[in-house]
């Protein structure tokens, strides 16, 4: 690769990623100590799209180690993490940066983590997965204050294409499949051609089913931070890569139930409920997502209680009976019920709501009116709550009146 500057509006970029002084900094250290450093990825990345720049990731061609030890110094920071991979992680006052040795990589085999050697930008740019994430700004150096652009991401970037830079690509990392689907639709991104045909040459090597569960499990996780996961996970359906995992097709009820959750709970929480309700507990499968036999035996359990209870809460007529049928049950079963049986969702919807209403009242005004707290002081929260949930008192007044009539009959 014969790398080619090209100009670039530097001192609009460092301030637009909201590091200005921390990159001016950088740039000065790496001057002094003469070596050619860079911003790389993400951050060029977002810069063009004009979107927030979130981390800070920064090359080193040869020598990272006095770099961080004198950048994290200038930064009044301390290098946090450094791995045999030749990376440092500096936390600072107010922020962290990722520092990297430009590097090479070789698949020793399909899906395996690569061999890492100190290597120049332009291989590190090589060894990168989209041409929209292989851009690099330099600080210092024979491209200081230009861009290097060396398989056209620029161009990508303003054609909306997520695309590979070689044919083997998912092949060495298959991790890259989850990583195309989620810029697809973060970015609204069409895949390039050759990205399409990166993909048939994966499938035919079945390399998905190379990656061991922990890291599937992490992709999955970092689905489910996108501002839309439902999205991405039916992109990885159309794609194949539900199906290539051996997993059941996402029912169409899916992408509705899991809005509903993603407003509500934590990625971890939502990635346990979708997991199992693709796999509806199936040993094998769970075993290769990265779930516990005590997680998915359990999950089992709670599975089959709620199909067995489930005529009884579809046909009960009050919120507080539905309310109480449904507390017993953990999100993921609840989420994975919803996915398959249509008329659930609604129900989960409202058992979510639900959850939100307490009583005006609470157990302190129910001590000021005389009530000790024990067993009938429980019983009276509770009604009061049920009486809320089925609209029979409202205010704080009509709950002080129920207070009095419950009072009267015990
Ligand atoms: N990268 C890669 N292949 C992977 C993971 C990462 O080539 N399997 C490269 C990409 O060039 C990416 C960089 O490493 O830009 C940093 O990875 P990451 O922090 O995951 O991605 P970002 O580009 O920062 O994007 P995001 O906004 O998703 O964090």
């Amino acid at each position: 690769i014969t790398l080619e500057a090209k100009t670039f509006p530097f001192k609009r970029f460092i301030v637009f990623t909201g590091w200005a002084e921390t990159l001016s900094r950088a740039a000065e250290i790496a001057e002094e100590l003469k070596l050619a450093v860079y911003v790389v990825g993400g951050p060029v990345r977002d810069f063009f799209l004009e979107k927030p720049v979130k981390d800070l990731d920064l090359v080193v061609e040869g020598e990272a180690e006095e770099y961080a030890r004198a950048l994290s110094r200038a930064l009044s920071g301390e290098i946090k993490a450094r791995s045999p991979f030749l990376t440092y992680k500096i936390v600072f006052p107010g922020g962290e940066l990722d520092l990297v040795t430009a590097r090479k990589e070789v698949y020793p085999r399909p899906a395996a983590l690569p061999k890492v050697s100190p290597g120049s930008i332009s291989e590190d740019l090589y060894r990168r997965d989209f041409t929209i994430n292989a851009m690099a700004v330099g600080l210092s150096g024979p491209f200081k204050e230009k861009l290097l652009d060396p398989f056209g991401g620029l161009f990508d970037l303003e054609s909306g294409l997520i695309r590979v830079l070689h044919m083997n690509s998912f092949v060495d990392d298959p991790t890259r499949i989850f990583r195309a689907a989620r810029y697809a639709v973060r970015f609204e991104f069409d895949l390039a051609k050759e990205t399409i045909g990166a993909l048939g040459r994966a499938w035919t090597q079945d390399a998905l089913n190379l990656l061991t569960s922990a890291r599937i499990r992490g992709e999955l996780l970092r689905v489910l931070s996108e501002r839309a996961p439902e999205r991405v996970i039916l992109c990885l359906e159309s794609l194949g890569v539900l199906q290539a995992l051996g997993l059941p097709e996402p029912p169409a009820f899916l992408e509705k139930s899991l809005k509903i959750m993603n407003e509500k709970t934590s990625a971890k929480v939502l990635l346990k409920g979708l997991i199992l309700s693709l796999t509806r507990a199936e040993a094998a499968l769970s075993q290769k997502l990265g779930l516990s036999e005590k997680e998915a035996l359990e999950f089992q359990g709670e599975w089959l209680k709620l199909q067995e209870l489930l005529p009884n809460i579809l046909a009960a007529t009050k919120p507080s009976q539905r309310f109480r049928l449904l507390s017993g049950f953990s999100l993921p079963v609840l989420i994975a019920t919803a996915s398959v049986e249509k008329d659930f969702g609604e129900r989960l919807k409202e058992f979510l709501a639900l959850k939100e209403v307490k009583p005006h009242l609470t157990g302190e005004d129910l001590k000021v009116l005389g009530i000790p707290p024990g067993p009938q002081m429980r019983k009276i929260l509770q009604n009061l709550l049920y009486a809320r949930l089925d609209g029979k008192v409202s205010s704080r007044e009509e709950e002080l009146a129920l207070v009095g009539r419950l009072l009267k009959k015990c």
